[in-house]
């Protein structure tokens, strides 16, 4: 029997029969090892509270040979690092830790960098360092002591040297967009988190623990745990505790967003964004038109997702079926019988209500206590003087309510002259019955196999009782809608590959909106019980965004099954099958439906992009959207517009860089006020032509053709060569080079 000793730390346990505790050590001098601890369970255990996760100490244990457990005999704590099991946050980071560490090393095969690594980051974790921060540092120095080092220099597939401008990361490292289209496990990391992991890696420990990493900093975190499931084949099980530690800390204590729904409401109308629909009218409340900036701001977003979605992607194809479509489609879809809310009308002022609803807005109250006074009081209280609650009308505070009737989101219409009952129609509620319904047009003229996808962007229509809150619930919106068909008999990881694909699209759509901007914290997924799921669906995660009126939804991805296949099947007499070769039998797919609003994602990134500031004592409003969703990318302004040969300049350089971004020419106010204009709108770059550029001919002076570039969020202006805008552009915008980076490389100019 031979005896062991080592620094350990307990990285994991497990009951052993009445008393006995198998607990796992990562130690110094033997790597992994797993013991039993005999009567450590035991009230009066000689092991005390010592076996405690994350516990650092000296390990004594007997190896009888016979078993891969050896026998604990002593455990003398050096440091419990008790901190960390303070708060939620660090517990379910540093169990992150220990579960990286243990999954990925074999017993009895020490590694002392990383035994180093190991206490070093629990250390870190102890102390006052963020626990995510710590978590992305040993992460990817785990990667590196135990040769896993991602590569960020070159396509790890194709060789192409690094940068291209829409990186993804698979095992190896870094793959370029022509790569990732073939390969399944990569998942798309934008050029801004690629740098920053590259200066942590750069960095030392303390350094690294310090440095600024901004919005990267979740997209870091999920690229980490999407690269740790490639190595390990799953999942860590720690992830999810961490996403369920993260909404109960939000529940708990994070206040709603701090924006106010009016300040954006007031900007979008003030600089062309948004437009109440039919404003000269008196406006209607429920539908909302998008000007000159917000068409940009919509179509870029639609762009990208299409792009990221279906383009980048080989297991994607698009669609765009018409609104108007066969009424016994929506017969089929469940939408006749099943699209309603339950609804209440007052009998006075005839306003409608959810009925669901009526108790979670204010109330107008004619107080009896008061000679019928009228208050207008709190959802949900009660008069402080006569202490009624409502029963009457919230709006008018007369009328009676009449009993829920059931009510039709659909708008009805008529197809033809003919307004008979042979002719009715609807305006479709959501994109997807164009997808179902299509499946097998897409299916015979493209000869996919499963799984593929069909996407779809397109306006959506729903007579809502109470829409709201700007355009976050509106009778007109549009919808970005895809419908994956899976294999419902096919295995991946071990499960049902419709669960395991159902899990890849919510981690992806997670993703894209780190990607684009929305900060982790105003981000979370919300699981729906077995009683909220829609009458399809197997299960459905929804992404709540943090708006100013509380966590709501974003978009959901729903695993549809074969339910909508199987009614239009049924409804149309026309068989949806799929063939599977391999099997030699007729399926009918299963569909995994990720499905967005467009005008929710476009207020989710006004919202986060939205920030105020004080700049040398004045209030700066600033749009810190991401450079691709940015209205304007570069503004051209002139610092004198009196002198013919700077605007003739500007407007050169306007007309030569629209052809690749758009942007714009400004010459009406001084620049300080230019460059609050394009802060406020979101245009990421601005370029000004001054005397110096142009020089002064009545002097004799020639101009030196440099001008200043201005970067939005940093405020930071660099000199640059006009001829070499094209490509300090192109960096910047087209392969989202970091500013850091391409300001490195010129002069600074005085702000
Ligand atoms: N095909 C599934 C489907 O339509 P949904 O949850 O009803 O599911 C999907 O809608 C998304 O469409 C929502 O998450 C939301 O982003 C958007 N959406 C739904 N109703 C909306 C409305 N009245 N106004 C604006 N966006 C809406």
């Amino acid at each position: 029997m031979a005896l062991g000793k080592s620094a350990a730390v307990v990285i994991g346990s497990f009951d052993l029969g009445e008393s006995d505790r198998v607990v796992t050590f990562y130690s110094r001098e033997h790597g992994k090892v797993r013991g039993v601890a005999k009567a450590s369970r035991r009230m009066r255990s000689r092991f005390g509270g010592a076996l405690e996760l994350f516990t650092l100490g000296e390990l004594v244990f007997f190896d009888t040979g016979r078993t891969d457990l050896v026998r604990v005999d002593h455990f003398d704590v050096l440091d419990p690092f008790a901190a960390i099991r303070t708060d939620l946050e660090r517990l379910g980071q540093g169990a992150w830790i220990v579960e990286c560490v243990n999954r990925l090393t074999a017993e009895r095969d020490p590694h002392a960098a990383l035994f180093g690594l190991l206490t070093r980051a629990l250390r870190a974790l102890a102390s006052a360092a963020g626990p995510p921060r710590v978590a992305i540092c040993f992460g990817a120095r785990c990667l590196d002591v135990l040769g896993h080092r991602p590569r960020l220099d070159r396509c790890v597939e194709c060789g192409r040297a690094y940068p291209f401008a829409r990186p993804a990361l698979d095992e190896g490292g870094v793959v370029c967009e022509a790569c990732a289209a073939h390969a399944t496990g990569a998942t798309s990391i934008s050029p801004a988190a690629v740098a920053a992991l590259g200066r942590l890696r750069a960095a030392g420990w303390e350094e690294a623990l310090t440095q600024p990493l901004g919005r990267v900093e979740a997209e870091l975190r999920n690229a980490l745990e999407s690269h740790m499931t490639r190595l390990i084949g799953q999942p860590t099980r720690t992830a999810k505790f961490l996403r369920s530690a993260a909404a109960i800390r939000d529940e708990r204590g994070a206040s709603m967003s701090g924006v106010n729904m009016d300040v954006i409401v007031s900007l979008c109308k003030r600089r062309g964004f948004i437009f109440q629909s039919s404003e000269i009218y008196g406006g209607t409340g429920s539908c909302w038109d998008y000007g000159p900036l917000g068409v940009e701001l919509k179509n870029n977003i639609k762009r990208v997702w299409w792009r990221d979605f279906v383009q980048q992607r080989d297991d994607m194809v698009g669609l765009d079926a018409s609104i108007l479509m066969h009424a016994m489609v929506w017969k089929a879809s469940g939408h006749v019988d099943h699209f309603t809310d339950p609804m209440v009308d007052c009998r006075e002022c005839k306003h409608r209500f959810r009925a669901d609803q009526v108790d979670e807005i204010d109330w107008t109250h004619h107080c009896p206590a008061t000679k019928g006074n009228k208050f207008t009081i709190k959802a949900g209280e009660s008069c402080k003087h006569c202490g009624e609650r409502r029963t009457l009308c919230p709006n008018c505070g007369k009328g009676e309510l009449t009993a829920p009737r059931q009510f039709n989101l659909m708008f009805k219409t008529f197809m033809g002259p003919v307004e008979e009952d042979a002719a009715v129609t609807y305006l479709r509620p959501e994109t997807a019955q164009g997808i179902f319904v299509n499946f097998d047009n897409v299916l015979q003229s493209t000869r996919r196999k499963l799984p593929f996808g069909v996407a779809q962007i397109g306006k959506a229509f729903r007579n809502e009782i109470t829409p709201g809150n700007f355009i976050f619930r509106t009778r007109e919106f549009e919808q970005m809608e895809i419908e994956f068909f899976v294999n419902p008999h096919d295995r991946l990881e071990g499960r049902p590959a419709d669960e395991v694909w159902h899990d890849r699209w919510i981690a992806d759509c997670q993703a894209w909106f780190a990607r684009y901007g929305l900060a982790a914290e105003n981000v979370k997924l919300h699981e729906h019980a077995r009683d909220e799921l829609a009458h399809y669906s197997k299960r459905t995660v929804d992404l709540l965004y943090k708006f100013p009126m509380g966590w709501s939804e974003l978009m959901g991805i729903a695993n549809r099954t074969d339910f909508d296949l199987k009614q239009h099947a049924k409804f149309s007499g026309k068989s949806l099958t799929y063939f599977d070769e391999e099997r030699k039998e007729h399926l009918v797919p299963f569909v995994i439906e990720p499905s967005a609003g467009v005008d929710r994602a476009l207020l989710a990134f006004l919202l986060d992009a939205y920030q105020e500031e004080e700049v040398r004592g004045e209030k700066r409003v600033v749009l810190r959207f991401h450079p691709e969703l940015a209205p304007i990318k570069i503004a051209v302004l002139p610092l004198l517009k009196k002198r013919p040969e700077i605007v003739a300049a500007c407007h050169e350089l306007h007309h030569r860089l629209t052809r690749r971004w758009l942007t714009l020419y400004d010459d009406t106010a001084a620049i300080g006020r230019l460059y609050r204009r394009q802060d406020e709108v979101g245009t990421p770059y601005c370029v000004t032509v001054d005397v110096k550029t142009v020089g002064d001919a009545e002097k004799g002076e020639s101009g030196d053709g440099k001008v200043t570039i201005r970067e939005r969020d940093t405020m930071q202006q660099i000199r640059v060569p006009m001829t070499e805008l094209d490509a300090v552009f192109g960096r910047l915008l087209d392969a989202g080079a970091p500013w850091s980076e391409v300001a490195a490389g010129y002069p600074r100019a005085e702000g």
